[in-house]
């Protein structure tokens, strides 16, 4: 496809966006309804930090993914949620005082605020664990060796190896001679790991041949690179009560990003690049990537 046709197959991102998001909220109150006993507290801090607000962008790349291949929606929103859960998971723990000692996530008290510490932390471990529980039910693939792989990569992503091990790097002083390599690799981490699950999963629900796998990865790396960008640039640019969260906390805390470190203009046009570079990688998908496409452009005009 030629840039021009890329423009002229563009779609509107708003619409699925918003299905997805209302679909994931419907999700959400269904599997985490009150139980009859104190356990409630609980499960309110988690519908308080699950339900309503965030973007969802990780269930949409989930859906546009999985509808390259043909996956039935009912599948993808269920893998779309097992990815969200992690997030909000990884979320409430970011913004615990151990670590970015944040107030403010989507619009409203972080839950260790409108709640206390022990249940922020109790809620993001059970999320974590729910993520696991949803992706290990028939309902969200009906082969067992499906189920599996989704389990493992997620695993494999949310941990150690990718967004745990990304977190453990952010919070590491940022030392002198903290440059752009060592940023890319902490961002791929914290951020592009899970990023990459998400387009992962359609693949491996569709059973994707290798060849289509490679192109989806590369298109994954970058936007996952642009989105962190992009979230450095809220953090120097945005507006508080627009983004739904504490602004110009980076350099308050000392922490090299794109935009420390090459300035805001040549940080937006490295993820300008980044985005022109993920929908190259889309090329051999035609306009059934449309969806796709929008994402990665969303991922870096967006303003919250
Ligand atoms: C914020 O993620 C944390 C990062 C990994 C950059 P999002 O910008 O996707 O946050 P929500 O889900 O929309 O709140
Ligand atoms: C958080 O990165 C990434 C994860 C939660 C894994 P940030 O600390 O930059 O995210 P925000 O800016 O608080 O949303
Ligand atoms: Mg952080
Ligand atoms: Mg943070
Ligand atoms: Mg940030």
């Amino acid at each position: 496809m030629t840039t021009l046709d890329v423009l002229k197959a563009a779609v509107a991102i708003g619409p699925s966006m918003r299905r997805t998001a209302d679909d994931v909220d419907a999700l959400f109150e269904r599997i985490l309804a009150n139980p009859p006993d104190p356990r409630r507290r609980l499960y309110e801090a988690m519908r308080y930090a699950a339900v309503g607000g965030g973007k969802r962008l990780r269930p949409l790349l989930v859906v546009a993914c999985s509808s390259l291949f043909e996956v039935p929606r009912k599948q993808a929103l269920r893998a779309g949620l097992a990815v969200e859960c992690v997030h909000v998971h990884s979320l409430i723990h970011d913004d615990l005082p151990c670590m970015d000692d944040d107030d403010l996530r989507r619009g409203k008290p972080t839950v260790h605020c409108a709640f206390d510490e022990a249940t922020a932390v109790l809620a993001g471990d059970a999320l974590l664990a729910l993520a696991f529980e949803i992706l290990g039910q028939p309902d969200t693939h009906p082969r067992a060796e499906v189920r599996a792989e989704l389990v493992v990569e997620l695993a494999r992503t949310a941990g150690a190896a990718g967004m745990a091990g990304g977190q453990m790097l952010d919070l590491l002083p940022h030392k002198e001679g903290f440059d752009l390599d060592a940023v890319m690799r902490l961002q791929r981490l914290k951020t592009g790991a899970l990023i990459g699950w998400c387009v992962e999963a359609g693949a491996i629900m569709g059973a994707a041949p290798q060849e289509l796998r490679t192109g989806l990865r590369g298109y994954a790396h970058c936007v996952g690179l642009a989105f962190q960008i992009a979230d450095d640039l809220l953090d120097r640019q945005g507006d508080q009560a627009t983004v739904g969260k504490r602004v110009r906390k980076d350099p308050e805390q000392g922490k090299e990003t794109f935009v420390s470190l090459l300035g805001p203009e040549r940080a937006r046009k490295q993820a300008e690049l980044l985005v022109s570079q993920a929908i190259d990688h889309l090329r051999s998908f035609g306009d059934s990537a449309a969806l796709l496409r929008a994402i990665a452009q969303f991922a870096v005009k967006r303003d919250h």
